[in-house]
């Protein structure tokens, strides 16, 4: 029997990481109420379109870009930070393109990325023992005081979700993205390292073949999609409540969309088949995400996709693998095997930082970035091998120059990581690395492309 699916059936579910442990309980609902008559952050149609593109990825034409905070946090929010998240995709994004040869979907973990699910639901410092921090949106960083969940930080964090997606919409249309600035979304610290000269190479090749085109009288009067960018927004849809209370019925197809965000993923915490996230993320219309970690079974994932995906829609699901450098050559064939057989289809991405998190001997959690590194030439070699196409990352990183994760081109030492440690949950790739990252990939990429157009002739 099919049980009826609401925006509430979830509750009757078991849910794992979501806080119960709110003074006031009343209060919690009281903030759901006013969520639900707040405006809704995307519209269906948009997420309608970006589950287009990704059925182009799933199809083998594009290649997805998911990358931003491991958490965003009411303290770093600034338009500074936002400009050099979105510049930096757009950056990676060129390197991609032009090496692929594929156009590149533009997705943000942005404008609502702020619940985490935790490993521990405690923490202890100096003998003192408090509940963990789970984001933004629930506590605070603080120690003293700020551990206690708060709803009205729900209220907060969306204030801040939709002033990030309106300087992002602004950003995506309003002619910083025109690919005729593509020599200013350098970031500063970024642009007298190797990966920014490297950059400014591929720019000018990009600007020379903008002339050319201008001249046989393609220019952006004649093609205004030059001026503007696609970029879409995603995160973790792990508490429910605030989910719940940003879905509406799409007036044109009568379809239920969670208007939090364009994409939603289920986190390798919560990707129970039975629990109330795989539950939620069933009933909505949007593209969303799976993470696949080291322990998932071929025979979990294809249950998974019967219910996420039951009509088998190009775009609909996006499996993001995160199984740890030295795992994916053991964990990943049988999963891509599996839905290849059975002609799923999906997106194929990789998550290379959740895998490869490590505590540095100064108490810091790291990633080192040949770790990183060598996650994504796995995924894409097992990808070749099983004639999967690879279609995409999904990177946690951030256009400021911290120092977090270890390594890259101007290697981040042990010592060096207290220097800029600035993240609220996971160590991300600052901006040189991350460019040098997309610069990678591209090199694969490229590899495969000629091996594509060898069997092609
Ligand atoms: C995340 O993407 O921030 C995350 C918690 O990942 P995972 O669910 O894969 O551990
Ligand atoms: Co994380």
């Amino acid at each position: 029997m099919t049980e009826r699916w609401t925006p509430q059936s979830w509750r009757a579910k078991p849910a794992k990481h979501i806080p119960s442990d709110y003074p006031d309980a009343g209060a919690v609902t009281r903030v759901e109420d006013e969520l639900r008559r707040m405006p809704p952050l995307v519209f269906a149609g948009e997420a309608r379109r970006l589950k287009g593109l990704l059925g182009n990825v799933a199809d083998g034409k594009a290649f997805l870009l998911q990358g931003g905070d491991c958490a965003e946090s009411f303290k770093e929010f600034s338009a500074d930070n936002i400009r050099d998240t979105f510049r930096l995709i757009l950056q990676m994004a060129v390197v991609l393109t032009f090496a692929g040869g594929k156009p590149v979907v533009k997705v943000g973990r942005i404008a609502g990325q702020f619940a985490k699910p935790r490993s521990e639901p405690i923490e202890t410092i100096d003998g003192v023992t408090l509940p963990s921090y789970r984001g933004d949106n629930i506590n605070g960083m603080d120690f003293d005081g700020g551990r206690t969940p708060d709803p009205e930080r729900l209220l907060k964090a969306y204030g801040q979700s939709s002033s990030t997606l309106n300087l992002l919409r602004a950003f995506a249309g309003g002619g910083y993205a025109d690919l005729y600035n593509i020599h200013r979304w350098t970031l500063g610290f970024v642009a007298d390292s190797p990966q920014g000269a490297r950059y400014r190479e591929l720019a000018e090749k990009i600007s020379e073949s903008l002339t050319f085109m201008a001249a046989i009288g393609v220019t952006p009067d004649t093609h205004p999609e030059m001026h503007r960018v696609e970029f879409f927004t995603s995160h973790e849809a792990l508490l429910l409540g605030y989910e719940e209370a940003m879905t509406r019925v799409d007036s044109t197809s009568g379809d239920w969309y969670d208007t939090s965000a364009h994409m939603l993923w289920i986190g390798e915490r919560t990707r129970q088949l039975d629990g109330a996230h795989v539950h939620f993320l069933k009933g909505v219309k949007n593209p969303i995400g799976l993470k696949c970690g080291p322990t998932m079974e071929a025979n979990d994932l294809m249950r998974l996709i019967d219910v996420l995906n039951p009509a088998n829609e190009p775009g609909r699901l996006t499996l993001i693998g995160r199984f740890g450098a030295d795992k994916v050559a053991d964990r990943l064939p049988r999963l891509m095997a599996a839905t290849k057989k059975s002609g799923r289809s999906v997106v194929w991405s990789i998550d290379p930082m959740h895998g490869n998190t490590l505590k540095a001997a100064t108490g810091y959690k790291t990633r080192p970035f040949d770790r990183i590194l060598a996650e994504v030439k796995g995924f894409v070699e097992v990808a070749g091998a099983e004639g999967v196409h690879p279609g995409g990352v999904h990177l946690e990183m951030t256009g400021q120059n911290v120092t977090e994760c270890l390594g890259g081109a101007r290697a981040v030492s042990e010592g060096d990581l207290a220097d800029r440690y600035h993240t609220h949950c996971d160590p991300r790739l600052n901006g040189e690395q991350a460019l040098e990252l997309a610069f990678l990939v591209a090199e694969k990429l490229r590899a495969l492309r000629t091996e594509d157009l060898r069997a092609a002739s």
